[in-house]
């Protein structure tokens, strides 16, 4: 994800430098070159040899070292990243940064930056709250620093507040900071997992869809800067950082939810496995057993993507194919008979593909024929192969048939 990156961490003095250890080591097992800066007081926390062994570069902490500066100094660190981050930040650098000071080789690196900086701050809450930092905050923003706010929790000095490095979150902001924003100022629903369809109150109809699929897409839009509204059915999984999210349970449900929202969306990625039948009526109280064979009767659910292809004035429309067999052919019927613009076909009887695995092996089918086969891919790598799509069909604007 960060191969061929150059990131510049700064690390200053506050209890949390023990969690930019974790940081670095995400960010260098994510592919990037990191260079650490410690200020003075950040050593007295962590001792520079555990960033330089897993940065595997020197750490830089003396502005005035001849040797560092000679192989590669400040200057040279300040023009070769592509992202600088600090993390913690304490009060004192970010208001240093703030008014212009630079008498450290931290701050003066950050200084000597074009690189976009992201500041993740950690300190006591009364100091985060304090006008004085707020202050500083909004100026530095207003220059366009990128801050990661931090969250809530018992802090080190036993106040409890807002305060605590959000060590989770600067690492997707990171992704976020260094990804191109080619769907900014796009909206981009995601339909993504199974739907249920209740028989009684305790049992349902679904399929074997995890949501992995969509919540990736999801995901990788709104690092790309579209605004993404991700309609889910039940999964297991975390709702992505920076997505609006709406749960459904039912394929009528989730009709419901789509048909509400269309109006406001560019984009709609249908991932979800949307149950074709359901029970032709929900008994209200639990089925009890018996000694007779059960028959369920079933009744066909709406097809969303065709009413969504049926629409006058209809959004970019992506849909998905689950196939066991004759996957190109019945994808491209799917394509056609449903009016869309890209069809993602998988053979989901294979063991790396499809329903809840992290890899997938998809052929894209495009409206004038064209086809991509992306061979095998995580789900993240797939979103990406289907968003430089999308992100190509809306830059070239509406085709005229
Ligand atoms: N889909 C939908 N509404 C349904 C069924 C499917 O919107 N009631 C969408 C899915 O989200 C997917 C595409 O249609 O993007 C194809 O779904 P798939 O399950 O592969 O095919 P079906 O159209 O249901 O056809 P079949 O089950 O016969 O293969």
């Amino acid at each position: 994800m960060l191969t061929g990156k150059q990131i510049v961490l700064g690390v200053s003095g506050g209890i949390a430098a023990y969690k930019a250890i974790e940081l670095l080591r995400l960010l260098t097992k994510a592919g990037a070159d990191v260079h650490v800066i410690m200020t003075r007081s950040a050593q007295e926390f962590v001792a520079p040899l555990t960033f330089q062994t897993l940065s595997a570069h020197p750490v830089h902490t003396e502005l005035f070292s001849l040797i560092a500066e000679r192989e590669i100094g400040h200057i040279s660190l300040a023009d070769r990243a592509d992202l600088f981050i600090i993390a913690p930040a304490t009060a004192n650098i970010i208001g240093k940064i703030a008014v212009g000071i630079a008498d450290d080789m931290l701050t003066t690196t950050v200084m000597a930056t074009k690189a976009p900086v992201l500041i993740a701050p950690a300190m006591n809450v009364n100091m985060y709250t304090n006008p004085i930092y707020q202050e500083n905050e909004q100026r530095l923003r207003r220059f366009g620093y990128q801050f990661v706010a931090p969250v809530c929790g018992t802090l080190a000095c036993g106040w409890e507040g807002q305060g605590k490095l959000a060590d989770p979150a600067i690492f997707e902001a990171a992704l976020s900071a260094l990804t191109p924003k080619d769907l900014a100022g796009k909206k981009v629903m995601v339909t993504a997992g199974p739907t249920r369809e209740e028989l009684d109150p305790v049992r349902y109809i679904s399929n074997h869809s995890s949501g992995k699929m969509g919540y990736a897409l999801a995901l990788a839009a709104a690092r790309r800067g579209a605004q993404v509204l991700l309609i889910s059915g039940p999964t297991a999984l975390t709702v992505p950082a920076g997505v609006e999210y709406l749960p459904v349970e039912s394929a009528l449900h989730m009709q419901a939810a789509v048909m509400a929202r269309i109006g406001e969306c560019q984009v709609v990625i249908k991932a979800a496995a949307v149950a074709d039948y359901r029970p032709c009526e929900r008994i209200a109280t639990k089925i009890k057993k018996g000694s007779q064979p059960v028959t369920i009767e079933l009744v066909k659910n709406p097809d969303i993507l065709a009413v969504l292809g049926a629409l006058q004035d209809r959004p970019l429309l992506i849909g998905f194919a689950a196939e066991t067999n004759n996957v190109a052919e019945y994808a491209t019927r799917k394509l056609k008979e449903k009016n869309l613009d890209m069809i993602v076909a998988n053979d989901v009887s294979q063991s790396d593909a499809g329903f809840n695995v992290d890899t997938n092996r998809a052929l894209l089918i495009f409206r004038d024929g064209r086809r991509i086969e992306s061979g095998l891919v995580t789900k993240m790598q797939l979103a990406g192969v289907i968003l430089d799509q999308i992100a190509g069909e809306l830059a070239a604007g509406p085709q005229v048939e």
